[in-house]
């Protein structure tokens, strides 16, 4: 009697902790209709990839594409066409994405050969109109007697193609009859004049809501709750200004180094790389008033009017660094950046940055933004970490520390607050512990979307809310470009760190003299 009491407790306590979340990767089967694009019967759709044979295609977007088809997410009758520069078949093309694509059982093995079958490919020089004609030939046949056609088109191509492509895509590919939406990755542009020059290409040919501007920062689940935790709860939102917080960091590390991507780094640098994109966009959720509607424009309006308010960041708040070899490393640990042969010796590119921001609106004058990121580090970690100034009237002989917030985003996502206690047991002492809410524990069944699912799903459904508006990026680049600009001419030595580092002192102090009380994390 007693032992089954205490099974039917242990089982209560575990069904009411934790949550269960069925269908596909996390979302009841109500919720994916309602992020699904259905379209009419009678349309059709086609996904046109260009720069099928690339890298991001292979590694990264035909997987995915195969994940959405496998799981019925994809329109009905959809037809990929692939675009690139090299003379190969689809065939061959398949052998360079299997490696990629995990297949669990029989009918998953089915399903991608049936996948393939979609798939056609052509060659040529995406910034050549008359290099388009068997893709235009390919659409009429897909489109054959339906009087809708929708396209969506993906550039997953060198930025430096971008703008004539567009130009070329305008003649030849953009369709009567349905919509014509343009995926473009990062980078857009090195500065405000690359970025508006393209930009400006770009609005002469389509109108803002053709053009995607992909940042996967913004399909991440954890980013994407920042909406619903800011403004679905009482608790943080009206603890988020200046009269409480401290100040607050995104923290970005990853353990890896540039991966034989140097000469990309050479032109880009870190803060080119994730500062400027993906964290600035993190911050500027942390950061914006609450919107008027959850409106694609709505919230997009308020990210601007953030960072309409965020000054021009300063060299005197930027720490740079740039990684050497850990000699007890092993494989790329045991490398420097400087031994990418693309790389030249004397390099001064960033692997590593601390940029501290200030936003100049009553929320949150006064409180220092840090975004730190790293490559070639201890550890991977992105979270947003927002500490709290001290209580006024301390009541334990100085003993409480800053409470914080923490939004892990990767890997293990988890919302945490840091809060003191009394130590258990007699005496009154304090000591800090936390409110724990780890998604792998408390969503047992979770499996959560990745964020190429769930901004490919935006695009064919038209959800604009996800991606940058060409004047949110203006303004990202209004805040970095001087600092750019100015780290480039003067081509500073970089703080050298050892792969594999937690953090090196630079840093930290700069974060210091900022008033953060840097914890054991
Ligand atoms: C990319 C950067 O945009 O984002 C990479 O070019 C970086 O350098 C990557 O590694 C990080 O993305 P994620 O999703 O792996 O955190």
């Amino acid at each position: 009697m007693f032992i089954k009491h205490i099974l039917l407790t242990v089982l209560f306590v575990y069904y009411t902790t934790t949550t269960r979340i069925g269908g596909v990767a996390g979302k009841s089967v109500s919720d994916l209709d309602d992020l699904k694009y259905s379209g009419a019967a009678d349309e059709a759709n086609t996904f046109i990839l260009l720069g099928i044979t690339g890298d991001l295609s292979r590694k990264k977007l035909m997987p995915t594409l195969f994940t959405l088809y496998k799981e019925e997410l994809l329109p009905k009758g959809i037809q990929i066409v692939g675009f690139g520069h090299s003379k190969t078949t689809v065939p061959d093309l398949r052998k360079q994405v299997d490696p990629y694509v995990h297949l669990k059982d029989e009918r998953e093995r089915q399903l991608y050969d049936e996948f393939w079958k979609i798939v056609q490919y052509f060659s040529g020089d995406s910034t050549k109109s008359a290099d388009y004609k068997q893709v235009v030939d390919a659409l009429a046949k897909i489109e054959s007697g339906k009087p809708v056609a929708n396209r969506l088109i993906y550039f997953a191509l060198p930025p430096n193609l971008f703008a004539d492509t567009a130009r070329a895509l305008k003649e030849t590919v953009e369709s009567k009859t349905g919509w014509t939406r343009m995926v473009i990755e990062k980078p857009f542009g090195k500065d405000s004049e690359s970025s508006d020059v393209l930009s400006k290409v770009l609005s002469s040919l389509f109108r803002e809501d053709q053009i995607y501007r992909i940042d996967h920062y913004l399909g991440k689940e954890m980013v994407q709750n920042l909406l619903a935790l800011r403004f679905g709860n009482r608790l943080l939102e009206p603890q988020w200004n200046n009269r409480h917080v401290a100040n607050i960091e995104v923290l970005f590390k990853e353990p890896f180094g540039t991966q034989g991507r140097g000469d990309y780094f050479e032109q880009y640098g870190i803060i080119r790389d994730v500062v400027q994109n993906h964290l600035l966009q993190v911050l500027a959720l942390v950061t914006m008033e609450r919107p008027e509607s959850s409106d694609a424009d709505k919230i997009r309006n308020e990210k601007l009017y953030l960072l309409q308010h965020m000054k021009t960041l300063v060299v005197d708040d930027v720490v740079l660094g740039q990684y050497v070899r850990n000699p007890n490393g092993v494989g790329e640990a045991n490398t420097s950046y400087t031994d990418d042969p693309k790389v030249p010796k004397n390099s001064t590119a960033a692997t590593y940055s601390l940029v501290v921001l200030h936003v100049d609106n009553d929320r949150w004058r006064g409180v220092p933004m840090f975004i730190r990121s790293g490559k070639a580090t201890d550890e991977s970690r992105v979270e947003i970490r927002v500490q709290y100034k001290p209580v006024d009237e301390d009541l334990f002989g100085g003993q409480s520390r800053p409470d914080q917030t923490v939004i892990r985003i990767q890997p293990n996502e988890a919302v945490y607050q840091r809060l003191n206690i009394k130590r258990p047991g007699m005496g009154n002492d304090l000591i800090q512990t936390e409110l724990d809410l780890t998604y792998a524990t408390r969503f047992y069944t979770a499996e959560l979307p990745d964020a190429y699912e769930v901004l490919l799903l935006d695009v064919f459904a038209g959800r604009q809310t996800n991606f940058v508006r060409t004047d949110e990026l203006a303004e990202a680049w209004r805040v970095f470009t001087p600092a750019l600009h100015q780290i480039d001419q003067q081509k500073q030595a970089p703080v050298k760190y050892v792969f594999g580092s937690q953090s090196f002192k630079e840093a930290d102090d700069l974060e210091i003299k900022y008033g953060l009380k840097r914890d054991n994390y």
